[in-house]
C-alpha cells in the first residue's frame, strides 16, 4: 500500500518543511506554506518508468568523444521578437516555461507562435485552461487558423505523455501546467507537488523523445497555487511576459535560457487582433521624449539590443521633515548615491529636496552606465534648465566624482545616431569614433552645462 505523509511546501519557491512556517526561509515570502499530502508512487508506475527509476544498477560511463551529437537546427516561428528572445528559435527537446500575470497574453502569444510553427513542424496544443470552443474563438479573432495545428483540452499528464510518445510531435504546448495533474498523486492541480511531478515527467519526455515542451504558468499572488519559481531550476528556459499599459506593450523577457542570451527582450503590442510585433521599439520610446528640464537620454543594452530611454528627474524643496526619494525604473540606491556625490562635490543641497526619478517605457535599468544620465537629469531639474536638444549621456561615476568610461558602447552609439542624437556626453577616457561626443573627466565639469541661478 502506498505510504502517505504530510509535508508543507512554499507555494512561491517550492521549499518544503515537515512543519508549517510563517515565513519561508528560502525566499522570505510570508504565509506561502501550504499543506501537502505526498504519496509514494505505487511500484507499478515506477516499473512503467513514468518518472523515476527505483532499481539501483551500475551505470555505463562515456568519454565525450563517444557521445553522439547531432547539429540540430532551431525551430524558427518567423515571429522575430519571439525567435530572438528564445536564442534564435526553439531548441528541439527543450523544456521551456512562459510565465506572467493572468490575462497578460500568454495564450494569445503561444497561439500565434504555434500557428506559425505548425507550417513546418508538428505541434500539439493542450489547452487545459480553456475549452476547445474558446480556443477556436481566439484563433478566429487573431486570424490564426491552421489545420496542421492540433488541439486537445486534456489535463491528465499521463494521457498527454502517452499521446506524445506515440505520435512524436516536434513541439507540445501545455497551457497551463497549473491545471494539469497526475491521476496517481492525490492532490489538487496547481499544488507544489503536482507542479513538480508533472514538470519532471514532461522534462523526461522532452529529453528522452526529443520533443520541445512549452508550458505556461501564471504568476500567483496568493499562496493557494504554486508559482513559476517552483519550476525554474528544472527547466531549460524561463520567459516572462510583462505588460506596459501605456501603448498596450507586452515585453517578453528571458530570465533563464540554457540555449541563448539572458535578459534578451522582445516587444509586442496587444491589439484587437492579437499580439503584433514591435520591431522598432526605440521609435516608440523616443516618441515620448521631451528635451525639457530634468530629462536626459541614455542607452541600456538589453540582451543584444540597445534601448534608448529617457531618465526624468524632478527636484523640489522638501516641505515635510524627511525629504522623499521616489524612484521607478532605476536602482533606488544608485540614485541616492549619485545625489550624494553631487551634494559632496558640487555643494548642491539635494538633502533638503524631494527627489523623483523615473525611466520612460516602464523598463528597469540596472547598469552603471546610467550614472551620468541620472546626474545630469538631477542637475537639469535642479537648475531648471534643459540640456542641449537630443543629447544622451553614458558614463559611470565613481565615489570620488570621477567619470569612468564604459565597455563596448559602439552599438549603443550607432543606434543613437540612427535616431538623430546629436550630443553624447561620455567620460574623458572613453574611446569612441562617434561624432558629437563631449567628454568630461569629473562631476565638477558638469556645472559648465548650466548657467542659470539655482532655485
Ligand atoms: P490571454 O492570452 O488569454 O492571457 P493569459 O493566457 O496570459 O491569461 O489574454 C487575455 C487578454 O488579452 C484579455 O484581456 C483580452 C486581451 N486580448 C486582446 O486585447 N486582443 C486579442 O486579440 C486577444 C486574443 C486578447
Ligand atoms: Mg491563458
Amino acid at each position: 500500500m502506498a505510504k502517505n505523509s504530510v509535508t508543507f511546501s512554499c507555494s512561491n519557491c517550492g521549499h518544503s518543511s515537515v512543519r508549517w512556517l510563517g515565513c519561508c526561509p528560502s525566499c522570505n515570502e510570508w504565509n506561502s506554506f501550504i499543506e501537502e499530502k505526498s504519496q509514494a508512487l505505487p511500484s507499478s508506475s515506477a516499473k512503467k518508468g513514468l518518472n523515476r527509476s527505483v532499481v539501483a544498477e551500475t551505470v555505463e560511463l562515456y568519454p565525450l568523444k563517444d557521445i553522439k551529437f547531432s547539429e540540430q537546427g532551431r525551430m524558427l516561428s518567423g515571429i522575430k521578437e519571439w525567435d530572438t528572445v528564445l536564442g534564435n528559435g526553439i531548441m528541439p527537446g527543450s523544456l521551456l516555461v512562459l510565465t506572467g500575470d493572468p490575462g497578460i497574453g500568454k495564450s494569445t502569444l503561444l497561439l500565434h507562435v504555434a500557428h506559425k510553427l505548425a507550417q513546418n513542424y508538428s505541434v500539439f496544443y493542450f489547452s487545459s485552461e480553456e475549452s476547445l470552443e474558446q480556443v477556436k474563438l481566439r484563433a478566429m479573432r487573431i486570424q490564426s487558423m491552421n489545420d496542421k495545428l492540433l488541439f486537445s483540452d486534456r489535463a491528465n499528464i499521463e494521457s498527454i505523455i502517452q499521446t506524445a510518445q506515440e505520435r512524436k510531435p516536434d513541439i507540445i504546448i501545455i497551457d497551463s501546467i497549473q491545471n494539469c495533474f497526475f491521476s496517481e498523486t492525490q492532490t489538487f492541480p496547481g499544488t507544489v507537488g503536482q507542479l513538480r511531478e508533472t514538470s519532471f515527467a514532461l522534462m523526461r519526455l522532452a529529453k528522452e523523445h526529443n520533443i520541445a515542451v512549452i508550458i505556461t504558468c501564471h504568476i500567483t499572488k496568493e499562496g493557494h497555487m504554486a508559482g513559476p519559481k517552483t519550476l525554474e531550476h528544472m527547466v531549460d528556459g524561463v520567459f516572462y511576459l510583462q505588460g506596459e499599459d501605456r501603448w498596450h506593450t507586452r515585453i517578453l523577457r528571458s530570465v533563464k535560457n540554457r540555449f541563448g542570451a539572458l535578459h534578451e527582450l522582445g516587444f509586442f503590442s496587444m491589439t484587437e487582433n492579437g499580439l503584433e510585433e514591435v520591431p522598432h521599439i526605440n521609435q516608440y520610446l523616443l516618441q515620448e521624449t521631451t528635451d525639457a528640464p530634468g530629462a536626459v537620454l541614455m542607452s541600456s543594452l538589453e540582451g543584444s539590443r540597445p534601448l534608448l530611454l529617457e531618465v526624468q528627474a524632478l527636484i523640489i524643496l522638501a516641505k515635510f521633515g524627511v525629504p522623499q526619494r521616489v524612484i521607478t525604473g532605476l536602482d533606488h540606491k544608485r540614485v541616492v548615491l549619485i545625489a550624494a556625490i553631487l551634494e559632496k562635490y558640487l555643494h548642491i543641497k539635494f538633502s533638503a529636496h524631494d527627489i523623483f526619478v523615473k525611466v520612460s517605457g516602464g523598463i528597469k535599468v540596472t547598469e552603471s552606465s546610467s550614472d551620468l544620465a541620472i546626474a545630469l537629469a538631477l542637475l537639469s531639474s535642479y537648475f531648471q534648465q534643459a540640456l542641449p536638444e537630443k543629447s544622451m549621456a553614458l558614463a559611470e561615476i565613481s565615489l570620488t566624482g570621477a567619470l569612468r568610461p564604459i565597455n563596448g558602447i559602439e552599438t549603443q552609439l550607432k543606434e543613437a545616431q540612427k535616431f538623430g542624437i546629436k550630443t553624447i556626453f561620455v567620460a574623458q577616457g572613453q574611446k569612441t569614433t562617434a561624432t558629437g561626443a563631449v567628454k568630461f573627466s569629473s562631476v565638477y565639469q558638469l556645472l559648465e552645462l548650466f548657467t542659470e541661478v539655482p532655485q
